[in-house]
């Protein structure tokens, strides 16, 4: 990351006092007399001048000594302590006791690095700060060295800990979820005790999803309350704890999952965490989700500042399942150019023995019984239609019946002697071995080199079990929690640079691997396999309280839904999906002339709306959640010249009207011309009229009927 989208951090040799003050934001943290450097203040932005000091550790009782309950930035376990630690390790020789103290700081550019260390046990921890200057999110990371003359062993390591002000009425939501069932929004008080996010399936899961936000007070919501908020960057198993102390202490520690973790650091080296990023506003949960969408635009996806907007994709998958081949996918093509589209990908099914999922993963050469000629006529006649070409791969995984497995049975995640349980007929490469990371970049790295592609979908279809690593020794290969993410990012870092071309999508059988640790290297995700544009409303408002509509792909698909059998309108469908990044995944040859003319129209009409919708601001104006009736965002261009409105009626009752809408955001001074995509307004609707009407006022819009929807425009006149 640039370090001069980072504000600069100060420190205060007087008081031992460290700042960040960035956007609306103050972070600061202090050195006390015991050398413990405490977290003294988070949340809105104070004067330069006023007096933070870090106190001394409180001492209650001789249950809860000096230091037991301190609000530590960072704290290892031992000594006094009681609360979660941050760090926590063991010495060969017996000594589990680790005191982290002050020792020094290094400021460069918008790096803060503090050193703290145990200096008779000989670990150092070095604390990295970065805050993003405009929303004023902070990036925090722990570096763990071995100083000492002996091993030592990692049993958890979080990335942070964020101290919350002590209050009793805080509550927290976070996102649930399973396959085709993703980004619930949960909300649960704050209390004495813990609460434990976390996914132990070896990659980010979809059970919970890395993010968290926590309100202050009984009536905090869209627009209103103190929210402090974040997101760890990991792709690998990882925990997020809650806790809240006797004493009211509410902190959040987040990292590694220290579920079967341990991590050998022998004398010498270290261990780097992922990155937590953590922010605050005033402004309530919407605002919240709007700064973590800012900073994913500019500072976490790979084409940040500006990332390129999303094209229209068409995907094979629901159309034609493993049957690809070379006729069938033209005539797809043919007709998605016809209707806009402007990428087309041929899903699973293109390689190896591919026929279904039993076999042929692994295998990652063109099946020639479906496509003769290998892959190029596919790709020439693609191009030739004026759209990009992607492909599926699923890179990580290997069916036993294929001949990568047959060649390499000691390359997947195995305990010596042990079954090797299945998920989808398939099992998990171990990618943390080298000689497997090598092979698997490789591959791809041919794959792009020999074809004309501009997009992977990366796919990753369950979870892992047996995470063995009989190579290494027995005390080593739980490192494999480390290696295989980290090889992963390197393996996609590689091939970005190596083929600048390529956007990458992250897809883990839907949701199931979302995170802002590898959004850094891809371009967009696939929220859900569950394509049902009704049951799509809660899930893609669930994943905008954390990620960005810019990465969210939706498709209109057929109609009964494969899913859950619920028929709905094309119109319906279209407007459900414009809401992200717009694709189209239906069988286009099931489609009649009416059908393709209203697809014609609907993709038209989000091609002048999309930079609006993908990289504007966006307003949840009707919670979908809890299979509430009614739905609405509003999406607003960063210049205000446009808004755009999306309302759903999933189902209508009794004589009720649609709720007016407010909308949000817009230049209460200048005027806004409205015009609707689809639907209509209630009769004494105008056209015009200021944004301070629109937003006070606000529209009614006519709605009768279940699984209606509408969409509108606003644009400014000039
Ligand atoms: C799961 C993905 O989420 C689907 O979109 C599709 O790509 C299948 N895998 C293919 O096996």
């Amino acid at each position: 990351m640039a370090a001069s989208h980072d504000a600069k951090p100060r420190f205060d040799a007087t008081q031992k006092v460290f700042r960040l003050d960035a956007g609306k934001v103050t972070y600061a943290m202090g050195v006390n007399a015991d050398g413990m450097l405490q977290n003294i203040y988070w949340g809105a932005r104070l004067e330069d001048a006023d007096p933070l000091v870090a106190l001394p550790a409180p001492e209650r009782s001789s249950f809860d000594p000096k230091g037991a309950l301190s609000l530590q930035e960072y704290a290892g376990w031992g000594g006094s302590l009681t609360a979660t630690p941050a760090l926590k390790l063991r010495f060969d020789d017996g000594n589990r006791d680790l005191v982290l103290r002050y020792d020094s700081y290094r400021i460069d550019g918008g790096d803060l690095a503090i050193l703290l260390r145990d200096a008779q046990a000989g670990v150092k921890v070095t604390l990295h700060y970065s805050a993003d200057a405009s929303t004023g999110i902070v990036g925090r990371s722990a570096h763990i060295e071995n100083g000492s003359g002996q091993p030592i062993t990692i049993d958890s390591a979080a990335a942070a800990t964020w101290s919350l002000p002590p209050a009793n009425d805080y509550s927290l939501r976070y996102l649930t979820g399973t396959w085709a069932g993703e980004w619930h929004l949960q909300t649960r008080p704050v209390a004495p005790g813990a609460t434990v996010l976390e996914s132990r399936r070896g990659s980010t899961g979809d059970e919970n999803n890395p993010w968290f936000a926590i309100g202050r007070g009984s009536d905090w919501n869209e627009d209103h309350g103190d929210v402090w908020f974040g997101a760890l960057a990991w792709s690998g198993s990882w925990q997020l704890r809650v806790d809240e102390d006797i004493l009211g202490q509410v902190r959040v520690t987040g990292g590694f999952n220290p579920f079967d973790f341990g991590y050998r650091l022998k004398p010498g080296e270290s261990l780097d965490t992922p990155v937590f990023y953590a922010g605050y506003t005033g402004d309530g949960v919407g605002e919240a989700s709007r700064l973590m969408h800012r900073f994913e635009r500019t500072r976490v996806l790979p084409e940040g500042p500006t990332p390129k907007i999303r094209p229209v994709l068409y995907n094979s998958w629901e159309a034609t399942e493993f049957k690809v081949d070379e006729v069938g996918q033209e005539r797809l093509a043919v007709k998605a150019a016809a209707l806009g589209v402007e990428r087309f990908v041929v899903d699973d099914g293109w390689f190896g023995a591919r026929d279904s999922d039993h076999a042929g993963l692994g295998d990652w050469v063109v099946n020639r019984r479906k496509f003769p000629n290998g892959l190029k006529p596919l790709i020439d006649r693609v191009h030739g239609l004026g759209m990009s070409f992607g492909l599926w791969v699923e890179p990580e995984m290997v069916n036993p019946d294929s001949d990568l497995y047959r060649a390499h049975p000691d390359w997947v995640l195995n305990f010596t002697g042990r079954d090797r349980s299945l998920g989808r007929n398939q099992m998990v490469l171990n990618l943390a071995r080298e000689d497997v990371k090598a092979h698997v970049f490789e591959v791809l790295d041919r794959l792009l080199a020999e074809n004309d592609i501009q997009f992977l979908k990366w796919d990753y279809n369950r979870n892992w079990s047996e995470p063995g690593w009989p190579q290494m020794a027995p005390d080593e290969q739980q490192k494999v929690y480390v290696a295989y993410t980290r090889n992963l990012y390197d393996i996609l870092r590689r091939l970005r640079e190596k083929h600048p071309g390529v956007e990458i999508e992250s897809c883990s059988g839907g949701g199931a691997r979302v995170d802002l640790g590898i959004m850094a290297l891809t371009d967009e995700v696939w929220p859900s396999d569950n394509t049902d544009p009704s049951d799509r409303l809660s899930i893609q408002d669930g994943f905008s309280y954390a990620y960005a509509p810019a990465t969210m792909m939706a498709w209109v698909t057929g109609s009964p839904n494969w899913v859950n059998g619920r028929s709905s309108s094309l119109d319906f469908r279209f407007l459900s999906s414009m809401q992200g990044g717009l694709g189209i995944g239906a069988n286009l040859l099931e489609w009649t002339a009416s059908d393709e003319e209203a697809a014609r129209r609907y993709i038209a009409e989000y091609k002048t709306i999309r930079a609006t919708v993908q990289q504007g601001e966006l307003y949840r104006l009707l919670s979908p959640q809890g299979r509430a009736p009614w739905s609405a965002t509003e999406s607003v261009s960063a210049d205000r010249a446009q808004a755009v409105l999306f309302a759903f009626q999933r189902q209508g009752e009794e004589a009720r009207a649609f709720p007016t809408l407010r909308l949000r955001g817009l230049d209460p001074k200048a005027r806004y011309r409205m015009r609707f995509i689809h639907g209509k307004a209630a009769p004494g609707t105008p056209d015009t009229a200021s944004g301070a009407y629109w937003m006070q006022r606000g529209i009614d819009i006519a709605i009768k009927g279940d699984l209606q929807a509408a969409g509108v425009v606003f644009d400014r006149v000039r």
